[in-house]
């Protein structure tokens, strides 16, 4: 995916990170702190331990926020969706200390540019493939795909959650308001109750 990271971060130096209906994703033990043309660096945050030379982290946190943390800078992505086909994505950097070069700052953020577009296109040709006629849903693999069965396992629990305090009120406002929340999440992951969550707020009309 990323031919000029995994030139040197290949997938055996990378671990998974599970926190269950939180946040889940990976990282890495060979990060390579950027150095300016002239061999600078940016300052390190304070404190951290000899794991942080050459460790980096990158979550996400549930349901639409990326983190990523270095020993000298991180980065937060949010997805903010435009319709069920258009996502955007903000992207902020944070460093250690104020006033860092600001050449340093520029090249970083053209490194990172170029990582985040190279997922752009395979991502979209996912999506294309989710619409196909004979798309199943597809097959978690037990080696790559933890961190995101974490993700699907948060989205069902989600329905769950939201369709019991729905069913549980008495208030139909907010009945309905909780119940707009599971369906929505349900027709994202095609849960079995979609139907019935559909007719709910059909009685009470809220959908048509
Ligand atoms: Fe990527």
């Amino acid at each position: 995916m990323h031919p000029g990271l995994n030139s040197y971060s290949k997938l055996e130096d990378h671990y998974h990170i599970e926190h269950k209906n939180k946040f889940s994703g990976q990282g890495t033990t060979v990060y390579q702190q950027l150095k300016g043309g002239n061999g600078n660096v940016f300052p390190d945050f304070a404190e951290l331990n000899a794991k942080w030379d050459t460790a980096a982290e990158y979550i996400a946190v549930y349901p639409n926020v990326l983190l990523g943390v270095h020993r000298d800078h991180a980065f937060v992505i949010i997805l903010i969706p435009d319709g069920p086909e258009k996502t955007y994505e903000h992207i902020h950097l944070f460093y250690s200390k104020e006033n860092t070069p600001k050449q340093l700052r520029l090249q970083n953020m053209k490194q990172w540019k170029l990582v985040f577009e190279e997922d752009v296109p395979v991502v979209e040709v996912m999506q294309r493939g989710r619409h196909a006629v004979n798309f199943d849903g597809g097959r978690f693999s037990p080696v790559m795909d933890n961190p995101t069965h974490c993700f699907h396992c948060w989205v069902a629990n989600e329905v769950e959650l939201y369709a019991k305090a729905a069913y549980t009120t008495s208030n139909i406002n907010k009945a309905c308001f909780f119940m707009v929340n599971a369906y929505t999440l349900a027709l994202e992951c095609n849960h079995p109750d979609t139907l019935s969550f559909f007719q709910f707020l059909q009685k009470y009309d809220r959908e048509k």
